[in-house]
């Protein structure tokens, strides 16, 4: 198949991309490079020694012979220059990654919260618009996250997107007819960022484009990536993915294993008693291609799959790894605005259905991303560690006690 991945240089967009490549479909990527700009922007580079997008694709064709293509265009802001590419390619599947996806950075200063709302909701919108206009029949997958469905504790099994619900039947008068009405509603939604929200509405973008034009889309409500590595970018140094360990980028059990690989102590917020869905790295890449695999007919509704193999309490997490290595860990103020304990059960069945073999969290994959971490120790900046970015005014910064001056 021909498969155009829209943020094909990202974190997920990589692996994805070269795992694609690998089962021997036609890829291009289509990147803006923007992540890297923020990364200066932040002055937080990815640990891992990235290549550019160039050399990248020309190491995978040395090691493997086939090619990957590359576009660098905004599909935010260059609404033609989309037209034409999609024109042009005609592809089978567009696999969407391309949106400022931390929540931190979306919440740092009025700046960053325009930018996450205009490029997410234009980008996704974009990709909408332009698949109509040019009357290319592709199914989109979309990267979306459990975010969407707020993290408090909802005391039930969080379905897959949708909630059937029954409502007391009324007449146009407001007289009860003593009927119950069976509806199927999206899930509701309680974003807790700016980042969450948009999410939420590219969902709503979705059910109008599936409903009014047919489209085929699947929005993918993934759990917090972790691991760095595949086997495809295991292939070559070159072909490494990016690892980001900052309090705006770093997610949390990759962060947790970069701080134990360094020595700093691992930085629970609040009283880490926030549960969260996880999925390895490993296991996402094969979760699109089964989403690839697997799409939805023309004129249903949108295919909402929950991606996510595990749950985890991030106090726990944290106590796992403070025993597997010699880390301490430290209890800071939390920066988001968010229940202190929250228990989360969501059905995952769609994906286990289609045959997934979960990669579930052990000794030795933590201890691979930790040696990942310790291997490139000396390009990190300690001080980019503490989240800085604040939900509201007057928080305190979530900053331990103690930290070593250097890696
Ligand atoms: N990383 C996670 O743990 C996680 C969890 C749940 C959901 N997701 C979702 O998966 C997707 C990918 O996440 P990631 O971790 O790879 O993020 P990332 O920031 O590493 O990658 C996103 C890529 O999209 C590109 N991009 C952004 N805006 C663009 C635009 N307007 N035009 C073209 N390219 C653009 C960026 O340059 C970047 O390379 C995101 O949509 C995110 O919300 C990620």
């Amino acid at each position: 198949m021909r498969i155009l991945v829209l943020g094909g240089d990202g974190f997920c967009g990589w692996p994805a991309a070269l795992h694609l490549s690998q089962l021997g479909h036609d890829v291009d990527i289509v990147d803006n490079l923007s992540r890297r700009r923020i990364d200066a922007e932040l002055g937080a580079d990815s640990l891992t020694p990235i290549r550019t997008p160039e050399e990248r694709i020309a190491a995978w064709q040395e090691v493997t012979g086939k090619t990957i293509g590359f576009h660098p265009t905004d599909i935010a802001q260059d609404y033609d220059g989309l037209v034409a590419l999609l024109a042009r390619t005609r592809p089978d599947v567009i696999v969407h990654f391309a949106e400022q996806r931390a929540a931190p950075y979306s919440m740092k200063s009025p700046v960053q919260k325009r930018y996450t709302i205009d490029n997410n909701v234009n980008a996704t919108h974009n990709v909408l618009a332009a698949l109509v206009e040019t009357g290319v029949d592709a199914h989109l997958v979309h990267l979306g996250t459990m975010g969407v469905y707020g993290y408090g504790t909802a005391g039930m099994r969080i379905p897959e997107g949708y909630l059937d619900v029954k409502v007391d039947g009324e007449d146009a008068d407001g007289t009860p007819t003593g009927e119950l009405i069976d509806q199927t509603i999206l899930y509701p939604t309680n974003p807790g960022s700016i980042y969450h929200m948009t999410k939420v509405l590219d969902q709503h973008l979705f059910a109008f484009y599936a409903k009014n034009d047919k489209l085929r889309i699947t929005d993918l409500h993934q759990g917090i990536i972790w691991g760095t590595n595949t086997a495809e970018t295991q292939l070559d140094e070159r072909l490494v993915n990016r690892f980001d360990y900052d309090g705006d980028y770093g997610t949390v059990l990759n962060r947790f294993l970069m701080q134990a690989a360094v020595g700093y102590p691992l930085t629970v917020h609040g009283t880490g008693g926030q549960t969260r869905a996880f999925i390895h790295i490993t296991d996402m890449v094969r979760c699109i291609a089964l989403a690839i695999e697997n799409p939805p007919a023309g004129g249903e509704r949108v295919k909402i799959i929950n991606q996510l193999t595990e749950t985890h309490r991030v106090r726990d997490l944290a106590q796992l790894i403070c025993e597997i290595t010699d880390a301490q860990m430290e209890l800071v103020p939390n920066p988001r605005q968010e229940s202190a304990e929250n228990d989360l059960f969501a059905s995952n069945d769609t994906f286990l259905d289609l045959g997934l073999e979960p990669t579930t969290l052990s000794e030795g994959l933590l201890a691979e991303v930790e040696e990942t971490a310790r291997r490139y120790a000396d390009r990190a900046d300690l001080t980019k560690i503490p989240a800085s970015s604040l939900w509201t005014k007057n928080q305190e910064v979530g900053a331990p006690s103690r930290v070593p001056e250097t890696a």
